[in-house]
């Protein structure tokens, strides 16, 4: 590479010859998106978008927190949602019908002024009774923390327990629309990311707009691309003209929250997918948070970056606090991601972190499976694989610990409602 002084054109050498480097690299940056473009067509053609696999009817019952025989009893007396039947008589649902069946039992439920059975089949909350939403940002800037794994299972966990909810994908490298089958650079054009909503020039486009349904039943997804990134150059900006006397409308801190008042009412629980750096959106959806998910894999590099992240966090927070910033946790917890139960090392991490903190660790850990990985390699989760596809034990052991997890987080989500918990 060669940079002449009178042009001021940086030059790339190859074969070919000299060309200017903006050229090759945008000549490079075209190829691979045709090359991609072709790929993905040919992986998932326009017409196939994601679907959800339909649910036993086993699982259905588990999800809804009934037995199965009480399904197989309504379906024979033709009651409620009718399920499809598969080989053998076995009786499948889908997610739609899970919640139809929700809205049947509590119905009924209600008819016989059972309320508290009534919120256990369809656990939204009651804006009314002062359940608040839920805003849960999962967070941490150590890039591979299991911040997406963690925030895309917990934000389907709740959809498939009957809540309403809104993940939004907060990193502009977008992986968790990857997971619910967007191309960001393909899909999406201009303000299609939480980036509309904040910006300061231009006229913001309300959040309701912004929302995609899904394949998920009951959960929506707003999602992200690389255009979330000029939220970090926009707000310094921003910050230099209302010095000089413009006004620029809330403060960074105070955006996201302002942009979630729009949809509030539709929803139980946003989870928010943090990018892995301590930006102004990162702090900002922090402010507009009811609760945090620091996700911690326990090697003692990452725990040392962790102590950097907390430093950091609580620095800025003060700031934001000291400018206004209302910050109140419902709760705070740290989730052990990728662990190793046999390793030695690790277990000990995990032990000198709950001595620390104590009831902050969430009791469950989230152990390392390829169950996981395998899954995240078609861009799928835990709950959307079948068992069929893995060992059992391999599926289970996975199943049994992302459920614990998520139910802790349900159960402390509850808990800020003022509920009791889940029986
Ligand atoms: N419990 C698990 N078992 C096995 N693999 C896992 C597990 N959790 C996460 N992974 C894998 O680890 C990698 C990193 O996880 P993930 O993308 O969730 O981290 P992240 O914190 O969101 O990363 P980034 O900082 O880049 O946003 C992924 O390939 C994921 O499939
Ligand atoms: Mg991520």
């Amino acid at each position: 590479m060669a940079v002449t002084p009178d042009t001021a054109t940086v030059r790339i050498e190859d074969g070919a010859g000299r060309q200017s480097a903006d050229i090759a690299i945008a000549a490079d940056a075209h190829a691979l998106s045709d090359q991609l473009k072709a790929m993905r067509e040919r992986l998932f053609p326009p017409t196939a978008q994601k679907t959800l696999r339909a649910f036993s009817s086993g699982e259905a019952a588990r999800l809804i927190g009934v037995s199965d025989g009480y399904l197989r009893q309504l379906s024979l007396a033709g009651e409620g949602p009718q399920p499809e039947t598969g080989n053998g008589g076995r009786r499948f649902y889908s997610l739609a019908d899970i919640g139809a069946l929700r809205r049947y039992l509590a119905d009924q439920a209600l008819a016989k002024g059972n309320t508290s059975k009534a919120r256990i089949y369809l656990p939204w909350r009651d804006e009314a009774a002062g359940e608040h939403l839920q805003v849960i940002s999962v967070t941490n800037f150590k890039g591979g923390s299991g911040k997406t794994t963690s925030a895309v299972h917990l934000a389907q966990y709740l959809a498939l327990t009957g809540h309403r909810v809104l993940a939004i994908d907060l990193d502009p490298q977008a992986s968790l629309s990857a997971m619910f089958g967007y191309q960001p650079e393909l899909d999406l054009s201009g303000n299609d990311t939480l980036y509309g909503a904040i910006r300061y020039d231009g006229e913001p486009r309300r959040l309701s707009e912004i929302v995609r349904s899904t394949y998920f039943p009951g959960l929506d997804l707003v999602p992200g691309n690389l255009e979330l990134q000029e939220f970090e150059h926009a707000t310094p900006q921003a910050l230099l003209r209302r010095q000089e006397g413009h006004d620029i409308g809330p403060l960074f801190f105070a955006r996201i929250q302002a942009a979630l008042t729009d949809v509030a009412k539709d929803y139980d629980v946003v989870v928010i997918d943090c990018p892995p750096q301590l930006g102004y959106l990162t702090l900002s959806a922090l402010c507009a948070s009811t609760s945090v998910l620091v996700t911690v894999h326990p090697q003692m590099l990452d725990v040392a970056s962790m102590n950097q992240f907390l430093f950091m966090t609580a620095d800025l927070l003060g700031v934001v606090r000291e400018a206004g910033g209302e910050l109140n946790f419902d709760f705070l917890r740290y989730l052990v991601t990728r662990f190793e139960p046999n390793d030695g090392p690790q277990a000990q991490i995990v032990g000198f972190m709950r001595s620390l903190f104590g009831g902050r660790v969430l009791t469950a850990p989230m152990v390392k499976s390829t169950a996981i990985s395998d899954a995240g390699l078609t861009k799928q989760t835990l709950y959307e694989v079948g068992r069929e596809n893995f060992t059992r034990t391999t599926y289970d052991r996975a199943m049994e610990s992302m459920n614990a997890v998520n139910a802790e987080i349900e159960a402390l989500v509850h808990a800020a409602w003022g509920r009791e918990k889940r029986g």
